[in-house]
């Protein structure tokens, strides 16, 4: 699965995204990159950096996009952050190391959750086993010690086949109406307030971890429904099979090796030498940022992280601030700048129809739940794009976004009626639209508060 070529991953991204191919490409290499440097010689690997990647692009364009659509493709840890919740060490806010810990706790869920995965079929056998115990419990050993032998061995025969009875209905889901009552763990925990923030938050952590052995595991009896319950015995079973110690230090391994950390709104923490106000740690942020991207050890609750083949795609409009407003060394950091443009009336009508979640499909879908048939001719469609694109030059250019404020408005009516209305079958077309949107485009007043 990780072996998608970078033609393969563009097409991917394609069927989510429009346009941007530049950007595609480049976070295609980056990807196939991670999977070249797994296929080299182990003293070669460690020499070859991850080329990061800065994509600069106006608001709403699909950068943001991008890296959520990459992320499902990546199949490493893949951590998403906005570069702006970010503080200085020392100051209230989240410190740049966490994100670190975040990528190993997502890599820890992520390599738990397939090793839960193989023993699947061991766990199910094993569940199974245990719910048949609960919903037939085994002749008391005492009243089988008294009866003759003969007669405790036919006790026995009987009860293995009424067990392979109920082990049928168990099948065939003739059960499924019944309670059991079982033992499950108690997760919840005797609440302490935890502190959260830069340091107190990861003590938090520890706190828990080291209570949660102190304190005995806490069992409470509840009764649960017959599929329910063998779903929480599977959890339980699985949970017990696996190896945590294993699973902690594969995926330790894995975000080291192949941890993916998109750093968005980067601009958001670009400019220097500003020291008033909420700016006072922006370029603190950058220099805290600076040996993670570079590579060095962070200490996290599974032990030492090493960053060094992390790789790093970080985004932003860089409207104010420019990447060169960051500071050289971080520049110098990330090598691959790539573009994305600024979408016009073309692209809207592509964004409009072709995505698999494009709008339209959505608003089609939305709407056939309430029996209407609802179709946008071709010209409807050609004339929202224009619209779209009229009102961001004219207010302010939001990209892609300026379509789901438009649609909202344009179906607004039909929204509302929809489960009221005789006339089930809805075709827009183009003086539909101009009917419903034409005042707002042309009081550019309105059209600010508006769409
Ligand atoms: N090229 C595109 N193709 C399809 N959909 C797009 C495209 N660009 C933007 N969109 C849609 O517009 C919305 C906003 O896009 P996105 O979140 O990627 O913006 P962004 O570039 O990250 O902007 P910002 O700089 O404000 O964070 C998303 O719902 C996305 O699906
Ligand atoms: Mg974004």
């Amino acid at each position: 699965m990780d072996a998608l070529t970078p033609r393969e991953i563009v097409q991917e991204l394609d069927k989510y995204i429009v346009g941007q191919h530049q950007a595609k490409r480049a976070v295609a290499i980056a990807l196939r990159n991670r999977w070249r440097r797994q296929q080299l010689p182990p003293e070669l690997r460690d020499e070859v950096a991850p080329k990061n990647i800065i994509m600069i692009g106006p608001t709403g364009v699909g950068k943001t996009e991008i890296a959520r659509r990459l992320a499902t493709l990546a199949h490493s840890p893949f951590l998403k952050v906005e570069a702006s919740k970010f503080t200085e060490v020392g100051y209230v806010g989240r410190d740049v190391e966490s994100m670190i810990r975040d990528l190993v706790e997502l890599g820890k869920n992520m390599v738990q959750q397939e090793e839960i995965q193989r023993v699947q079929t061991r766990a199910a056998e094993v569940a199974e086993e245990r719910l048949l115990d609960l919903l037939l419990p085994h002749p008391p050993q005492s009243l089988r010690d008294e009866g003759q032998i003969l007669l405790d061995d036919l006790g026995q025969q009987q009860y293995q086949k009424t067990r392979e009875k109920f082990r049928q209905y168990l099948h065939d889901g003739k059960l499924d109406e019944r309670f059991v009552e079982m033992e499950v763990q108690d997760n919840a925990f005797p609440s302490i307030e935890v502190v959260s923030g830069s340091g107190v938050e990861d003590m938090g952590i520890h706190i828990k971890d080291m209570l949660g052995n102190f304190f005995p595991q806490r069992k409470k009896r509840r009764k649960a429904k017959v599929p329910d319950a063998l779903q929480l015995l599977v959890q339980e079973e699985a949970q017990k099979l696996i190896d945590m110690d294993s699973v902690v230090k594969e995926a330790v391994q894995r975000v080291e090796q192949s941890g993916i950390i998109f750093l968005d709104e980067l601009d958001k923490i670009a400019g220097r030498e500003r020291s008033t106000g909420p700016d006072v740690s922006r370029e603190g942020v950058q220099r805290d940022l600076l040996p993670i991207v570079e590579g060095s050890t962070v200490n996290t609750k599974y032990g030492m992280v090493k960053t060094d083949h992390i790789l790093f795609i970080a985004a932003g409009a860089f409207h104010v601030a420019k990447p060169s407003d960051l500071i050289p060394e971080l520049q110098g950091r990330f090598p691959i700048r790539v573009e994305l443009h600024a979408l016009g009336r073309d692209d809207f009508v592509r964004i409009l129809r072709e995505p698999q979640n494009a709008l339209l499909k959505q608003y089609t879908a939305l709407l056939a739940t309430e029996g209407i048939d609802l179709t946008f001719t071709d010209e409807a469609i050609d004339e929202l794009a224009h619209i779209a694109e009229r009102v961001n030059q004219h207010t302010e250019n939001i990209g892609a976004r300026r379509l789901y404020t438009i649609l909202e408005r344009l179906l607004d009516d039909l929204s509302f009626t929809a489960p009221d209305r005789a006339e089930r079958t809805v075709v827009i077309d183009r003086p539909y639209v101009t009917e419903r949107l034409e005042e707002v485009v042309k009081s550019e007043d309105l059209s600010h508060y508006i769409l």
